[in-house]
């Protein structure tokens, strides 16, 4: 039942993201300063404003892992692209960051070209064939927790072909060099804390199935830092991705693993599923914002559209001179987002199977009728928010950021959707499947692991890719020079801790790793609670805000993990990993 799985929790749980490694220094690391905002954080706040990035003169590359920053850096000192790195990072952290790297889940890719060419990859899962709409429903039509754990949650993995259409359009080194690194680390790599850490923190759910237990807790304990992590099937996995490309998972004997893998634990990916998934080219929504350009992920993924509303409504306000996490400034920005979800919740979903008033939404006048009621003075409560627009019919995941020598610039976001996704293993094959059905409404009004509480229009159908806020993003200055490079996972956080790294550069002028270490704020509409990492607003702000009506919740850990990189006046770049899980920004 769901209930075992409480929504709160779980994104409590989820996005509950500790500890922290040192980021390591590129080479340039002797470069001055980069110009701080001089903005302090508050007192308690565990995150330094002070810490400088990794300078860069020709690439940077920022992931949440060491080996996988490494095996980027390696493919552009080669002479790669940031596409190139791109697709031999996302092979490198299947192996490495196994929580939220993948080929058995999917994600977005944001790219911008040297040139200004921007486009948007949709390698989203897929619901299988035989899914239906309740199928997550009990008897007494109550939410089960199938659509979380075990082989029903999975979607039809999008990873391989999405790496592939990407190779296909933008790739300059030969495939096989891009997964090569990969398989290397699959035949054993020595493990570091962050990995550690991660397993440790998830022992009880990696027992759960024995192709997992085996993999992930070799001799039965999580390993240790030092520790040799071996993963022979999956090594033999990406060997046959590297000789076939795609049909080396679609079809043949990677495929067979999977189908097996289903019908022995009662999954319903099938062959066909598997022969007929493609990954998208879309146009990716752009606007402006201040005057720069954002250029960010459209349906299936939530990101741009609803990021698109937030900033147009809140262009109308000087945040700048509300003065950085001010009361007014978070009042106002919960307002915006109450709306901007209420719609991304109720409207949003997968514009291949519904009507979806994408157009409007990012309209400049629709935000404008969208914020009129926005009261300064008082928090309106969610229940008075209703979606503003009509349709026809009534915490894992892992960003990366890359930018190369020449200037072109690649934003991935990818997932197994909940840490260690659906916790199945594919017997043969040695990679974890997603749980990712879990974003479609299983139950439309009812909440999902994230809390989010999402209408008919994203219910569950056949061949649908279910909703996302996943958010890889491309920003421009007004010269339309390329300037930051941004996105994080967390769920349904993804959106508005995105978004508040673009506030913090445009609006507050902050450097890359004042943005990305700065606490955080978020609402989602619903639950109608206004969340707040631990130590990362000053009380008299918390009074403030609760006088104003909005209930505050404050996280215990932190939420998000953000990998950032800024192009700085002069042209040179500067990269900063997340602290809050400890990953690693290179350049050269
Ligand atoms: O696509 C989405 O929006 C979710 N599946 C992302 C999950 C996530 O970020 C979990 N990580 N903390």
């Amino acid at each position: 039942m769901r209930a075992a799985l409480p929504g709160a929790l779980l994104l409590l749980t989820s996005l509950l993201l500790t500890g922290c490694e040192e980021a390591e220094m590129g080479p340039a690391a002797t470069a001055p300063a980069v110009p701080h905002s001089g903005i302090s954080f508050p007192d308690g706040w565990r995150f330094s404003a002070d810490d400088e990035p990794v300078r860069a003169e020709r690439g940077a590359v920022s992931t949440t892992d060491y080996y996988a920053s490494r095996v980027g850096l390696d493919i552009l000192e080669q002479g790669g692209t940031a596409m190139d790195a791109a697709i031999a990072v996302s092979f490198a952290l299947a192996v490495v960051n196994p929580s939220a790297g993948n080929i058995g889940g999917g994600g977005f890719m944001v790219t911008r070209t040297a040139d200004g060419e921007t486009s948007a990859l949709d390698y989203r899962e897929m619901a299988p064939l035989a899914a239906h709409r309740d199928m997550y429903l009990d008897e007494e039509g109550e939410l089960t927790d199938a659509s979380v754990l075990g082989h029903l949650a999975a979607g039809v993995p999008g990873t391989v072909m999405g790496m592939w259409r990407a190779h296909e359009r933008y790739g300059t080194l030969p495939w096989e060099a891009l997964v090569q690194p990969a398989i290397d680390l699959a035949e054993g790599f020595e493990v570091r804390e962050r990995l550690a850490r991660s397993l440790r923190g998830s022992e009880e759910s990696l027992r759960i199935y024995d192709t997992t237990r085996e993999i992930f807790l070799p001799g039965d304990a999580p390993p240790e830092v030092g520790d040799t992590f071996r993963q022979p099937d999956l090594a033999r996995t990406l060997t046959r991705i590297r000789d076939d490309g795609p049909d080396g998972f679609y079809r043949g004997e990677t495929a067979d693993y999977i189908v097996a893998e289903m019908e022995r634990g009662g999954g319903i990916i099938t062959h066909e599923d598997l022969e007929r998934y493609d990954a998208l080219w879309r146009d990716p929504v752009t606007f402006s914002y201040r005057g720069y350009t954002v250029t960010s992920m459209p349906p299936s993924s939530s990101g741009g559209p609803t990021m698109a509303l937030m900033a147009h409504i809140l262009e109308d306000y000087d945040l700048t001179g509300m003065g950085w996490q001010s009361e007014e400034m978070i009042h106002v920005m919960a307002e915006a987002w109450k709306r901007a979800y209420s719609d991304r919740n109720q409207v949003l979903a997968d514009t291949d199977f519904v009507d979806v008033p994408l157009e409007e939404m990012v309209s400049r006048e629709y935000a404008q009728r969208r914020g009129a009621d926005i009261d300064m003075d008082r928090a309106t409560p969610s229940e008075q928010i209703g979606p503003g627009l009509e349709v026809g019919e009534p915490t894992e995941t892992t960003h990366y950021s890359i930018v190369d020598e020449a200037g072109n610039a690649v934003a991935v976001t990818t997932t197994i959707n909940s840490g260690y996704g659906s916790k199945v293993t594919v017997a043969g094959a040695g990679f974890l499947l997603n749980n990712e059905m879990d974003d479609f409404a299983a139950k439309p009004g009812f909440p999902n692991q994230f809390g989010l509480v999402q209408g008919e229009q994203n219910a569950i159908e056949p061949g649908k890719r279910m909703l996302s806020a996943m958010s890889p993003t491309v920003v421009t200055n007004p010269d339309g020079e390329l300037f930051f490079v941004t996105g994080t996972p967390g769920g349904s956080t993804i959106i508005t801790t995105v978004f508040q790294t673009i506030v913090n550069v445009v609006d507050f002028g902050m450097s890359v790793s004042e943005a990305v270490n700065a606490p955080r704020v978020h609402h989602q509409h619903l639950p109608d609670q206004l969340y707040w990492e631990n130590g990362g607003l000053r009380s008299e702000v918390v009074e403030g805000l609760e006088a104003r009506g909005h209930t505050l919740q404050q996280r215990g850990g932190t939420s998000g993990d953000v990998q950032a990189i800024m192009v700085l006046s002069d042209g040179s770049l500067a990269a900063h990993s997340d602290p809050r899980l400890g990953g690693t920004a290179l350049g050269y």
